[in-house]
């Protein structure tokens, strides 16, 4: 029998847990504050990033949204950045990407004061990270760590191959799992879209995680028996129904359920433990800047 591995009851209990923590924090009176920051007028990013609001009312964490013109000079949102910065109600900032050509992204990472960084991504925290410090971990490979802990898959000694090698996704995660600590230990092999024989490598792994945004990339006859399979893509595909069109991962569902002794599903899967370790940081950040 395939696990089918629920990402969204995974993240009800760690937000659950987050509870206890935003109580204690709130009766020293402090109460955690996110702010998200949109300069896009994409659909899904707005889409994301209303989610995630969403997700901070529900637990108890101040939401803070706002909202800058695509076509603004980047000035605009440097000294957002820094306003946040500055604020002490606000422990965690997230400025959701992509952002308009005009503006640097290295330049807004470098922004944000490293102790408010939810996603994980200033070069400091890259750098901490990499050293084996982290302090935030970011936020989708730490989901992805939680839902292999959830089906009792201890990365230790295993064979992990990642497919993708972005800094939101493949890198940091690869830097997780190869880590001397708990949920790390893997020997781990990073794929992209340059590797010969990808299939080769995927079918000695014990471990698949699929993050390269290819559409059903990877499906059974690219796996062996046993395998876990954690598919992190989120891709819309054309469909025949109301929306025109359907999310699908980059693995193949079906055909890859069937060699999988645990697989996460699209949608359902890691979307609600990226947003869950999102609420973590922001919790952490809080508790951090409370000392
Ligand atoms: N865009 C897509 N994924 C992410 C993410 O994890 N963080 C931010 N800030 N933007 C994103």
């Amino acid at each position: 029998m395939t696990d089918i591995i629920d990402g969204r009851a995974v993240a009800e209990g760690i937000r659950t847990d987050l509870g206890e923590s935003i109580q204690t924090l709130k009766d020293e009176g402090v109460t955690p504050g996110l702010a998200t920051v949109l300069m896009s007028d994409d659909p899904a990013s707005e889409t994301y990033v209303s989610m995630k609001q969403r997700d901070c009312e529900e637990v108890g964490i101040n939401g803070i949204h706002i909202e800058i013109d695509p076509e603004a000079p980047a000035e605009e949102l440097y000294e957002t950045i820094d306003d946040l910065n500055e604020d002490p109600e606000v422990h965690g900032i997230l400025v959701q990407m992509p952002v308009p050509d005009h503006v640097d992204s290295q330049q807004v990472l470098r922004a944000i004061d490293p102790k408010k960084d939810a996603d994980g991504f200033h070069p400091e925290n890259v750098g901490m990270l990499v050293a084996g410090h982290p302090r935030f971990k970011p936020c989708t490979p730490h989901g992805v760590q939680k839902l292999l802990e959830s089906v009792d898959v201890d990365p230790e000694g295993k064979d992990v191959v990642i497919v993708g090698r972005s800094n939101i996704v493949g890198k940091p995660l690869a830097n997780l799992l190869i880590q001397k600590a708990e949920g790390g230990n893997a020997t781990v092999t990073v794929c992209h879209s340059r590797t010969d024989d990808l299939a080769a490598k995927t079918r000695d792994a014990d471990v698949v995680v699929a993050a390269c945004g290819v559409p059903e990339l990877i499906d059974g006859s690219m796996l062996s028996d046993g395998v876990t399979v954690i598919d992190v893509g989120v891709n819309r595909v054309d469909a025949d129904n109301e929306k025109g069109y359907e999310l699908v991962g980059d693995v193949d569902f079906d055909s890859a359920k069937e060699k999988a002794s645990a697989i996460t599903p699209v949608p359902g899967g890691v979307g609600p433990m990226t947003r869950a370790m999102l609420l973590y940081n922001t919790v952490k950040a809080a508790g951090e800047q409370a000392d």
